[in-house]
């Protein structure tokens, strides 16, 4: 009988940040399996030691969020289970029939395609604001497509496609100056960049918790600021005023129906705690020292475009990079570095056709490298090596 052969694939490099972090601090592992273990119940539904224990999680990650956002209401922090549904609940609990919408053009179809439903159930309008070739927008863009129903503006802190973070400061005032509601897309920034809900005027300020806040799939919410009221997205059982057939009014309660996901939030919680602990600043660096690894290593490679700013502007994208080789798609390129060398990145349109339009990559798109911080210099290194072989 023939030997079977064992091929032997490199060991696998992680590059794919963007779309989920996959190694996560130990803390967040334990923290899941000791909620589980020890304690496994729901929280607000009895009156034993496990359930207290329970609410005592929910309070906590809540808290741990405020800290990290600078929320001024522990209410008004609701759970969901990641960042669409968190835009979902804020668009549909907020906009009516004839509300307009503006937006940026390098949203992801977490943003349009609700927006989209709403415009066909609801006739709400939307303008798109869009960006230069490299992904930068004008604030003043926005204000100029204000209109007297303005009612919410829609930006993304920082593009999942080329990295540009958006001027969310600069929007968030002139939405407060016109009391336009401000929602903001942080699922590249939470955890990566220091976000502050006050001084950035974001009323509705969406996240996801298993991307930079290192936290479990499953995980996510949306702060509200005290100005604006919202619909339900869902009702149901919520273990508060059971004697109602109606839905609660209170918030959380409104709008976190059924039994929620605890052994997410224990990991969230651990996620961000250690967030506090560490400082965003910290992680911040640490990914923004890699991404400038990687492009300064590509400026060298021939036949290799990279998309959004140019050199010099390092401070103001998050760390993913999209790029694309001469006469190779991009399917093929990812399908290459993950076949011969082991590193996983992410092909295509990334869920944000409108930011491929922008930047002149629809529709084939891009190749996406994104870095975490658990990446290593020896891991750049070594896609740097894979791109000068595969463009040699
Ligand atoms: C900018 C942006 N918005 C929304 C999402 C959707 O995230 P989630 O799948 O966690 O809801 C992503 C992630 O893919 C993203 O990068």
């Amino acid at each position: 009988m023939k030997s079977k052969k064992k091929i032997k694939r490199p060991k696998p490099i992680y590059f794919d940040s963007a779309a989920t972090t996959r190694q996560k601090p130990p803390q967040v592992l334990k923290a899941v399996v000791d909620f589980a273990q020890n304690v496994g119940v729901s929280h607000g539904r009895g009156a034993y030691q496990s359930a207290i224990k329970a609410n005592e999680l929910v309070f906590a990650t809540r808290l741990a969020l405020s800290k990290l956002f600078h929320i001024q209401r522990m209410d008004r922090i609701l759970f969901t289970k990641n960042v669409t549904e968190a835009i979902n609940t804020a668009m549909k609990g907020f906009l009516k029939s004839g509300d307009h919408v503006v937006l940026s053009g390098l949203e992801h179809n977490a943003v349009i395609r609700p927006l989209n439903k709403l415009k066909a159930d609801r006739g709400i309008d939307y303008t798109l604001i869009t960006a230069n070739s490299t992904g930068r927008l004008n604030p003043y863009d926005f204000e100029e497509a204000f209109k007297p129903n303005t009612k919410l503006v829609c930006l993304t802190h920082a593009s999942n496609v080329i990295g540009n973070i958006n001027p969310v400061e600069e929007v968030g005032a002139l939405c407060a100056k016109k009391g336009i509601a401000f929602l903001v897309d942080t699922a590249q920034t939470a955890g990566v960049i220091p976000i502050d809900m006050k001084t950035m005027n974001i009323d509705f300020l969406a996240f996801t918790g298993h991307k930079g806040l290192m936290g479990p799939p499953g995980t996510g919410g949306l702060a509200v600021s005290a100005k604006w009221n919202l619909d339900s997205f869902i009702e149901g059982g919520t273990g508060s005023n059971s004697d109602k057939e109606e839905q609660p009014q209170q918030w959380p309660d409104k709008f976190e129906s059924g039994t929620q996901n605890y052994w997410g939030l224990a990991g969230l919680r651990a996620g961000v705690e250690f967030l506090l602990k560490n400082s965003v600043l910290k992680i911040r660096r640490r990914e923004e020292s890699l991404m400038n690894q990687f492009l300064t290593g590509i400026e060298k490679l021939k036949g290799v475009k990279v998309y959004g700013l140019p050199p010099g502007f390092e401070k103001d994208r998050v760390a993913v990079v999209s790029l694309n080789v001469e006469g190779k798609d991009p399917s093929e390129l990812a399908y290459e570095l993950d076949e011969k060398y082991g590193i996983m990145v992410r092909a295509g349109l990334h869920c944000a056709p409108l930011a491929h339009r922008t930047i002149g990559t629809y529709p084939v798109g891009t190749v996406r490298f994104s870095f975490g911080y658990y990446n290593t210099e020896k891991e750049v290194d070594k896609a740097l090596k894979a791109l000068r072989e595969i463009t040699n």
